[in-house]
């Protein structure tokens, strides 16, 4: 089991922390749409990723809302540079060292006025929630304190993730496997990211049904 306070003890160690924001090799980035242009409002998916996972659940995300009959754009966040024609926005985010990734948190200061003007929901991806405990929920929700503080969300997911060595870079698998002491594994639980993502359209779908 991956205690909290193991994470705790690594990101209280600089070194490691640079690790931790050093030398990811593995980029697959989904960028993708689901559902037909002219079908009323548009949604987008937006999401940070390092190791690819978090992509990979923003695209069942993605997928799942435009099942409601809305168009669904998916994007990595650094190529969004507005929210013009978005009626709604999913951020999703993976989590280094106890933090959202940067590239999500200025992205969320960028757009925050107009994120204020629209339904905005926000998912964590992150292997403390792989002990889905009320304390994980409480640490893996703090983490989001620097996104709360720029906007408010309908809606917050708390995902477990996935760790693949392969998809690191020497530094971060070096942390992962020989300090933190992390396991391999995927233990995203994809029965409960489809029902988020279900009942996250009612939340974000303003004027067109979205059943
Ligand atoms: C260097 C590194 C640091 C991590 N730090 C944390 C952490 O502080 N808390 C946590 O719950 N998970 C942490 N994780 C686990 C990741 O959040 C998890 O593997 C997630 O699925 C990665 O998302 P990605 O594949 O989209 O990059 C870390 C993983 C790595 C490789």
């Amino acid at each position: 089991m991956i205690g909290e306070p193991l994470w705790r003890i690594w990101m209280s160690v600089p070194l490691l922390c640079l690790f931790a924001c050093c030398g990811s090799s593995y980029s697959s980035l989904v960028d993708t749409s689901y559902g037909d242009a002219g079908m009323g409002e548009t949604i987008l998916v937006v999401y940070g990723t390092r190791a690819g996972s978090t992509a990979e659940v923003a695209d069942v995300v993605g997928r799942i809302l435009a099942e409601g009959g809305v168009r669904v754009d998916v994007k990595p966040v650094g190529s969004v540079k507005n929210l013009d024609g978005y009626s709604a926005v999913v951020i999703g985010t993976a989590i280094r060292a106890g933090k959202v990734k940067s590239d999500v948190l200025n992205f969320v200061k960028n757009c925050a006025s107009e994120l204020r003007r629209m339904p905005v929901a926000v998912f964590v991806v992150c292997m403390t929630m792989k002990d889905d405990t009320p304390e994980n929920r409480k640490t893996v929700g703090a983490y989001l304190d620097p996104v709360r503080e720029w906007i408010d969300p309908v809606e917050v997911g708390l995902f477990a993730g996935k760790m693949d060595y392969a998809r690191l870079g020497f530094f971060a698998r070096f942390a992962v496997q020989h300090v933190v002491k992390v396991p391999e594994g995927d233990v995203r639980n994809w029965s409960l990211i489809e029902d988020w993502s279900r009942n996250l359209r009612a939340r974000l779908v303003t004027k067109n049904g979205g059943s």
